[in-house]
Order: structure tokens, then C-alpha cells, then sequence
């Protein structure tokens, strides 16, 4: 285990997982745990940037950790926890902060797009990219996939490496790469099949969550965004709505999407929509079981939760100490 490289990534608690998780999940994560130490946590203290009911934010911090169990994340070959459990996240953000040029946080795009949509804006918002560098650094991840979004995060986090070398010298923070997945290889939004399957789209019409009810599963895509023409055929250029739902009905069926083409020769979009529908609803169906189970016991979750935070704190603990020999402060004994 010590000798594989490090990935870690981290999920903001807004939305469901999607349909899009739910394929990149069973594509990626069981090679990727053979290959890497894995690394997942659930980013609650991020998601307090905006005001958050403190009920509703409880609640969807285990109903996240029971999502990403359904899927099949297995806690015993990955280390998944709660970023709040492991208080070293914290304690590194202000320690880095402090190292952070206003210049560099000043130029975040996203920060500047969520501003100008948000009335109160809070001082954590606009240093969110350093507590995400912090969550980073303190596990020594080599890699870290994220999305597109997050590049200019993953820059800073970065830049902040060199940062730290340059002021206390190298061998306490781990350089980090991002790892971008590319385009046509995921799942594309309904409504805009140009932009990616997002579950923090703000148009729910955009994606089927794990846990929509079969009712929603199949109003959603009968509503998929498609072209006039009729003729059902794979084109990516021309048919970038009828593509997207022609590689998820490839996906789940494991058929050729060619096959799936032969199949609805002379029959119209509406009949491989209600098909895709119930193809996703009966895939769904055995998620949606686990989640429920997983849901009704929320004693087991947290048992899980703490012993993902036992074996995630030990790296995080180690970073944290040699941070403190480097920055001079005393590590408590
Ligand atoms: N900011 C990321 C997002 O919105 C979530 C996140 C927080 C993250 N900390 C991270 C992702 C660390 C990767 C690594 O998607």
C-alpha cells in the first residue's frame, strides 16, 4: 500500500451523485483502487461558503457517504471520510492562507461568479481554493481528478507548493497533478448536451440523480434535449443530444452502440427514450436499495465514518507535524 501513488479527491456536499458518477464508478473505481491508494472525503467544510440549514447539511453529509457506498465505493480498499472529522484540514488551511497572495485568490474566476450571484459573501468563500489546497497537501496526493472547473483551484495549489519551498525549503508538501478527464468519455447534461452531467446543476432537468424516483427517472429523459430529425443514428457533431443518451444506453446495456442503432431502425426517438428510461430506473433499482438500507442505520455510517477519519488521519497527521517543525510552531506534545 505505501508504495502506491496517492489519489484524493473530494466532493462538495450539494445535489446527488448522478448517473454520470454512477457510470465513472463503475468504470473507474475498481481499477483505480487496484493501482492507487484512494483517497475520498466529503467536503462539508466547504459547503458551509454558503449558509447551510444545519439539519439539511447533517443529513446530506450521511446521505453523500450512503450514496457513494451504493455505488460501490468499498471502504475497506479506499479511505473515505468526512473533511471535518480530520481537524489537521483546518489547522493547514490557515497555516496556508497565511502564505496566500490576495493577488492569487483575487484572480478566481469561480469566486468572482459566485459573488456576484450571492448577497452576503463571506471571507470563506473567497478562500476556498486554500482549503482545498490544504485537503490536498495534507495527504501528499499525486493525483487528483477533478473537474474542468477546478483547474485554476488546482493551479494555486500548486503555485502554493512552490511557495512553501521557496520560504521553508523542500520535502514537507508533495507537488500535486490534476487529472482532468476528457471530454466524450463522460456523461453530457440533458437540457445541454455541450456541458457536463453536473450535480450541482442548478436546472434539475439536467441529470437523473442515483436516488430519483423511477416517476422522475423517466420524465427526465423523455425530456432529454434531442434534435427534429427522426432517424435514431450515432453523430456527435450533429446529434450531441441523441449521442449522449446513445453512449448511457451503451454503457448500462454493455450492447455496441452500432447494435443499439440496428435495434431502432425505423423507430422514433420516443421508443429508445421510454427504453433508456427503464433501462436506467431497473439499473438504478439495486443502488436505490442499498442507499435506503444505508440510510435507515445511521449507527453503521458513522462507524464507518470513523474508521475512514482513523485511517485518513494518520497521513494527515504526519504532514501536519512536519508543517509545524518547518513553520516553527511547537507540535503539541
Ligand atoms: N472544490 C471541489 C469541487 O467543487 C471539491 C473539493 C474540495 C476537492 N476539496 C477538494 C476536490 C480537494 C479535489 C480535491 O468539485
Amino acid at each position: 500500500m505505501a508504495d502506491k501513488k496517492v489519489i484524493l479527491s473530494g466532493s462538495t456536499v450539494t445535489g446527488d451523485l448522478t448517473i454520470g458518477n454512477y457510470i465513472g464508478a463503475m468504470n473507474n473505481w475498481k481499477k483505480m483502487q487496484e493501482e492507487y491508494n484512494c483517497h475520498y472525503f466529503i467536503a462539508d467544510l466547504h459547503a458551509l461558503t454558503v449558509a447551510q440549514d444545519p439539519k439539511a447539511l447533517r443529513e446530506r453529509c450521511f446521505s453523500f457517504f450512503a450514496q457513494y457506498l451504493a455505488l460501490g465505493l468499498d471502504p475497506e480498499n479506499n479511505t473515505i471520510f468526512v473533511q471535518s472529522h480530520i481537524h489537521e484540514h483546518a489547522e493547514l488551511a490557515w497555516i496556508l492562507t497565511c502564505l496566500t497572495p490576495m493577488g492569487n485568490l483575487n484572480r478566481m474566476t469561480q469566486f468572482k461568479d459566485k459573488s456576484s450571484n450571492t448577497k452576503n459573501i463571506n471571507a470563506g468563500l473567497f478562500t476556498y481554493p486554500v482549503l482545498m489546497a490544504a485537503d490536498i497537501l495534507l495527504y501528499q496526493a499525486d493525483v487528483v481528478p477533478v473537474g474542468e472547473d477546478q483547474r485554476q483551484h488546482m493551479e494555486l495549489c500548486r503555485d502554493l507548493v512552490v511557495f512553501w519551498e521557496n520560504r521553508y525549503g523542500e520535502g514537507t508538501l508533495k507537488m500535486p497533478e490534476a487529472y482532468i478527464g476528457k471530454a466524450g468519455a463522460r456523461v453530457m447534461s440533458l437540457q445541454d448536451p455541450s456541458k457536463k452531467m453536473s450535480k450541482s446543476d442548478e436546472n434539475e432537468k439536467n441529470f437523473v440523480s442515483i436516488i430519483d424516483t423511477p416517476k422522475k427517472i423517466q420524465k427526465k429523459i423523455k425530456s432529454a434535449q434531442t434534435d427534429s430529425d427522426t432517424v435514431v443514428s450515432f453523430d456527435q457533431e450533429k446529434k450531441p443530444g441523441l449521442a449522449n443518451l446513445l453512449t448511457i444506453y451503451s454503457v448500462l446495456s454493455e450492447k455496441s452502440i452500432d447494435d443499439i442503432v440496428k435495434d431502432y431502425e425505423g423507430k422514433m426517438y420516443g421508443h429508445l427514450k421510454v427504453d433508456l428510461a427503464d433501462l436506467v430506473v431497473e439499473t438504478l433499482k439495486p443502488v436505490q436499495e442499498k442507499y435506503d438500507d444505508l440510510m435507515k442505520n445511521k449507527d453503521y455510517l458513522e462507524q464507518l465514518m470513523a474508521k475512514g477519519a482513523s485511517k485518513a488521519r494518520v497521513r494527515a497527521a504526519d504532514t501536519l507535524k512536519k508543517v509545524y517543525e518547518d513553520t516553527g510552531l511547537i507540535f503539541r506534545a
